[in-house]
């Protein structure tokens, strides 16, 4: 069997790169139209960051596992075909900032009906509006030649980054959604045994097309939804003066409840939360269904404010002002274990803090300077480019701040040397933990201002 992905991103990659390491007798080759993300994957130096993912890349690499930018020839020879290239939130025309801009995924079905040479299993992997399947057969069919047959399933990841490899190896389930033809079901059988290689059967959940495709939706919803739940007690457990770290235990200790995803924290990030709630927004008003809409909408709306809230609890600390005034940022990516910024709330957070005129020291171990720049919209030789310092470790970011904000909970900050970080520091010395990491007793004790989050 040979399986094409189109699409070498923080999905497409690792997902094939574990299908190759699980499945010996599969030849997988990853297309990308972008030259230096595959040179990447193909030297010591992957494009991604996910702990355990150097060893399988390069236990399956060249062996049955090739990254390519001739996406037609890996096409031509595919029995299955992933889809995985973005479906940004749309920045132009009609319902931009709500619906997902499907240009790339339409460019995808246009060249598998070109370049395919027999009948081929089309995989959804990217996260899509409910209903796109159709539109992909449509787009299919229109553009197919003769004895050609492409059938259409939907297989969401449900990989969170930082844990992708343990995610893709030993999954909660694999969900597959297809046509409820013969046809369709053969597609399914083919796929449901390509996972099975190495993931119970119990564990595959086989649907319906539209099942499958809002179910991704709506697990990415339910779970944002639980942090802006936590993140709207936060604020009311800084005013009343409990601990939401102890009320996330007191609550999720209910087995109903449960204890994942209630850590409070600055913010979700991330490349899917939001966006994928604005696609659930967008589809119940398409549906007609505005209460349904602004029920969710809130959940963004929550996140944003909390981001915001950070921001403002930094400045008003700094006595109103934080014109001129350095301030270390310690971690930029949207969650520990990856170098992925997409959504940070450190992006949020900085530039509202560069629209105030304070200097930024920032440090994270993963994130490259250049990208850092690029999120914060610091071009080069712009004024705002020297307003930020990429700093090599904690320590040189702290010299000299009057404050310091940890943005990402890389393990690593718990236990950072603070006594020396307040003794290079400006005094008073503010520490702002936007993910309740550090020991804020000791903190305290060594003569830190500290704000934590709902405490
Ligand atoms: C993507 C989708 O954004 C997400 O909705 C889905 O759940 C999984 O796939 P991700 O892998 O994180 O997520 O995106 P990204 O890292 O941006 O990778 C997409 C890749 O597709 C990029 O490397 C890009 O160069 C490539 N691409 C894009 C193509 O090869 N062809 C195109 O036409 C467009
Ligand atoms: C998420 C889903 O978990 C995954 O199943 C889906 O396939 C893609 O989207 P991801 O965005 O990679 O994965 O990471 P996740 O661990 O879900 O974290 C998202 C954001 O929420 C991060 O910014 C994280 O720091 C934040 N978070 C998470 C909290 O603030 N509190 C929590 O309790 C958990």
């Amino acid at each position: 069997m040979k399986i094409c992905c189109l699409g070498a991103g923080y999905v497409g990659g690792p997902t094939m790169a574990m299908i190759a390491h699980k499945c010996p007798h599969i030849t997988v080759t990853v297309a990308d139209i972008n030259a230096s993300r595959i040179a990447a994957w193909n030297s010591d130096e992957l494009p991604v960051f996910e702990p355990g993912l150097d060893e399988i890349v390069k236990s399956a690499r060249g062996k049955n596992l090739f990254f390519t930018t001739d996406k037609v020839s890996a096409i031509k020879e595919a029995d299955i075909v992933f889809v995985s290239v973005g479906t940004p939130t749309k920045t132009y025309g009609m319902n931009a900032g709500q619906a997902a801009d499907l240009k790339y995924v339409e460019l995808c079905a246009r060249d598998i009906a070109e370049h395919a040479e027999h009948s081929v299993i089309v995989v959804e992997k990217s996260t899509l509006p409910v209903k796109t399947a159709e539109s992909l057969k449509t787009v299919l069919e229109a553009n197919s030649r003769q004895g050609i047959d492409f059938q259409v399933l939907s297989n969401p990841e449900f990989l969170a980054e930082g844990t992708a490899m343990e995610d893709l190896s030993d999954p909660d389930r694999v969900l597959i959604g297809g046509e409820e033809t013969p046809e369709g079901q053969a597609a399914m059988a083919t796929l449901v045994s390509v996972y099975a290689t190495w993931i119970a059967r119990e564990k595959i959940i086989t649907t319906n097309l539209w099942s499958s495709e809002l179910s991704k939706l709506v697990a990415n919803a339910f779970l944002a939804q639980r942090i802006s739940s936590i993140n709207s007690i936060s604020a009311l457990c800084e005013e009343t003066g409990a601990n939401v770290d102890e009320v996330a235990f007191a609550i999720g200790s209910d087995s109903r409840i449960g204890p994942k995803f209630l850590k409070a924290s600055v913010g979700f990030g991330g490349s899917c939360f939001q966006k994928d709630i604005l696609n659930l927004v967008y589809l119940c008003k398409h549906f007609g269904l505005p209460e349904v809409a602004e029920y969710w909408n809130q959940v963004i709306e929550i996140n944003d404010w909390q981001k915001h809230r950070f921001s403002k609890r930094i400045i008003n600390s700094l006595f109103n002002t934080v014109n001129g005034k350095r301030i270390a940022i310690l971690g930029f990516a949207f969650k520990k274990d990856t170098n992925d910024t997409r959504e940070s709330a450190a992006i949020y957070v900085g530039r509202d803090l560069l629209e105030e005129q304070a200097n930024l020291a920032i440090y994270d171990p993963k994130v490259s300077p250049s990208q850092i720049y690029f999120d914060l919209q610091a071009d080069e030789g712009s004024a705002r480019r020297d307003m930020i310092e990429i700093s090599e470790d904690p320590y040189e970011a702290a010299k000299g701040a009057h404050a310091l904000a940890i943005m990402t909970e890389w393990d690593a900050f718990a236990s950072l040397d603070y006594q020396k970080i307040y003794d290079n520091m400006m005094k008073p010395a503010f520490l702002f933990d936007g993910r309740n990491v550090a020991d804020h007793k000791k903190l305290r004790e060594i003569g830190f201002e500290v704000y934590t989050i709902g405490r």
